[in-house]
């Protein structure tokens, strides 16, 4: 009998418990799978699911001093008392499973040290791509390639509101409240909008792949709270879609860039046609090329999938994660210097602020086309460098009301 303390027990954790109980507690063919106590911040709160009275606690005590409880199978979300909850377990010689990538992009290597030094295992499929089981994938592909370049979708919430305004035009609070109440969406779901929450998953990606650990601040981020319908459509005109990207690449001296950014992508890519809470992951290895995974990368089922295969792979005696190591000692380059086209729309209140960005844009940029509509401004600049992007950027936000810019890609899968 494998024995389970589960904290949390919000989205991601009722899947769990409806998965383990349904399908591993009375098993005839494998080792039974028991929840003997599951955490919750608030015993008195209504839930969905049918859970006895004394399963429940408060107290990470009851779990972390039961000496029965083989696995921990961490699901709260957030940093504090996360971060501490896991220590602890892994410490007490309890495997851990958990879904965070706050915690595993910042922790990675200290936490797996931990999980080495207390001879047990530290898993964290969940953390990215929700049911696709990339970081497998990736120890997979590692045995024999060297990877330098990882590209993807990674964020199920934002796919989902980029989704839902091109093909219903709805309001882009509007689709996010709906991702929040299915439960797509992160507690502060700014993590998702800002960039946070793909920033993480790329960096765990990236230090998994790249064989170093990527530090967040070089990750240059920009989120997708200002797209609005209107950019959707012109980019329809040119025959792009707006899709929120996330890029790792490792470049022939050892430097890596890292990015998480919107871009305009041809409409018949595959990446364009990657829908919903749906995420892709495109990987390219030395050996076998580029790969492709496509599947649900948020919600309920497919995270607590992803939650549940790593608790048998510790069930079995698996932990492919000692494989992992992180001293290739690459470092960042950024991206200052990659050249795009970009996609630009200036929305302005009155005509000086509208004369003003037309010429900022003319002194920065030689050829470029250029389009309006009642006060915005959209531009399609010819390539320039990111740097250059940037610096005109801050010059446009300076004078007019609103901006918003992606790279055009037009050689993605
Ligand atoms: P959630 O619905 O907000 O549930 C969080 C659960 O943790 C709740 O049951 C809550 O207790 C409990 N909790 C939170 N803080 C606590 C504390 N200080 N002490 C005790 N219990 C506490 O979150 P979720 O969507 O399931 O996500 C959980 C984790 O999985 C997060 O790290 C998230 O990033 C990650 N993840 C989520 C998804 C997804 O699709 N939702 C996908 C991949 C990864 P109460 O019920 O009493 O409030
Ligand atoms: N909030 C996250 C998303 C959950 O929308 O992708 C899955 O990690």
């Amino acid at each position: 009998m494998i024995r389970i303390g589960l904290l949390g027990l919000g989205t991601v954790g009722q899947g769990v418990f409806e998965i383990v109980n349904e399908r591993f507690l009375k098993t005839s063919n494998k080792e039974p799978i028991i929840i003997t106590k599951v955490l919750v911040r608030d015993k008195s709160k209504k839930r969905s699911l049918q859970i006895s009275d004394d399963l429940i606690t408060e107290n990470f005590d009851d779990i972390v001093n039961d000496k029965d409880i083989d696995i921990v199978v961490s699901v709260m979300g957030g940093m504090e008392p996360e971060l501490t909850y896991i220590k602890r377990s892994l410490k007490a010689g309890k495997h851990v499973v958990t879904a965070n990538k706050e915690i595993i992009s910042r922790h990675i290597v200290d936490l797996l040290d931990l999980a080495k030094n207390n001879k047990v295992s530290l898993m964290f499929e969940a953390a990215v791509g929700g049911g696709i089981p990339i970081i497998s994938s990736i120890i997979q592909i590692l045995k024999t390639n060297k990877i330098n370049r990882i590209q993807g979708i990674l964020n199920g919430t934002t796919n989902y509101i980029l989704t839902k305004i091109t093909r219903e035009k709805r309001q882009f609070d509007d689709v996010l409240k709906e991702a929040q109440k299915i439960g797509f969406a992160e507690a502060d779901p700014t993590a998702d909008i800002d960039g946070y929450d793909i920033m993480r998953k790329i960096c765990i990606l990236s230090s998994i792949a790249f064989k170093t650990v990527i530090d967040e601040n070089n990750v240059h981020m920009r989120g997708i709270g200002n797209v609005t319908y209107e950019d959707i459509e012109n980019a329809g005109k040119h025959g792009y879609i707006i899709k929120y990207l996330a890029q790792g690449l490792l470049h022939d001296d050892n430097k890596y860039s890292v990015s998480v950014t919107p871009i305009l992508i041809k409409k018949a890519s595959v990446i364009s046609n990657v829908n919903e809470e749906n995420n892709i992951i495109l990987i390219q290895g030395d050996i076998i090329g580029e790969m492709c995974f496509i599947g649900k990368g948020a919600g309920k089922n497919a995270t607590a999938n992803a939650v549940v295969s790593d608790v048998l792979q510790v069930a079995a005696g698996i932990n492919d994660y000692a494989l992992l190591r992180f001293d290739s000692n690459a470092l960042s380059c950024g991206i200052d210097g990659i050249q795009n086209e970009y996609y630009i729309r200036v929305s302005t209140e009155n005509f000086d602020q509208f004369a003003k960005s037309i010429d900022i844009v003319y002194e920065s940029v030689k050829k470029l086309k250029l389009s309006y509509s009642k006060g915005k401004i959209f531009f399609i600049t010819e390539k320039i460098a990111s740097s250059e992007m940037k610096n005109l950027y801050t010059k446009l936000t300076q004078c007019a009301h609103d901006v918003f810019y992606a790279r055009m890609e037009n050689n993605l899968m």
